[in-house]
């Protein structure tokens, strides 16, 4: 398997030094492989193929792991998960847990520290985004 980061790996952009597009592809496979595999997060996940919701989250993670200072220009993440907030009560406490199911992944690809708290640090605010109201919301549910 291909390993993480590297002595001096505390500078430059994400993707290389958490070891290349080969690691960031395994870890979001083993963060699939957790999110699924959770008995709790599965009824929000059930009606979903892992593939599908993988290619749908994929420009997200293009992002994470691109240029610092870059914003993210995807889809709203408040309207991704909308329908499973409002019909089956998806709550900032299993957001947290999908969190720790990415950092738990890029713990077990040896990803250094210093790397992973990056990427949470990067991942973190759209938990507020999720779970704040927002004006396009009525749009979305009509
Ligand atoms: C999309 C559920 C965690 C970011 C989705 C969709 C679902 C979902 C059902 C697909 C919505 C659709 O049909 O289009 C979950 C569940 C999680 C979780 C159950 C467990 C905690 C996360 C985390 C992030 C995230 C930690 C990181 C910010 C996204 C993004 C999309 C998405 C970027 C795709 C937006 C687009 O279509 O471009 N999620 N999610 N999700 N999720 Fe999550």
């Amino acid at each position: 398997a291909a390993k993480t980061g590297g002595p001096q790996a505390n500078t430059g952009p994400l993707l290389q030094r958490v070891g290349g597009s080969d690691v960031v592809k395994h870890v979001v496979e083993l963060f699939y492989r957790h999110l699924y595999a959770d008995p709790h997060l599965i009824k929000f996940l059930h009606d979903q193929e892992m593939v599908h919701l993988r290619a749908k989250q994929s420009a997200f993670i293009s992002w994470l792991f691109g240029p610092p200072g870059t914003p993210y220009t995807g889809k709203s993440v408040r309207i991704a998960h909308l329908r499973i907030i409002k019909q089956r009560g998806f709550s900032p406490e299993d957001f947290d847990l999908g969190m720790k199911y990415f950092a738990d992944a890029m713990r077990e690809l040896e990803a250094p520290e210093i790397i992973i708290g990056e990427v949470m640090r990067r991942i973190t605010p759209y938990k507020d985004a999720i779970f704040t109201p927002s004006a396009g919301d009525a749009a979305e549910e009509a």
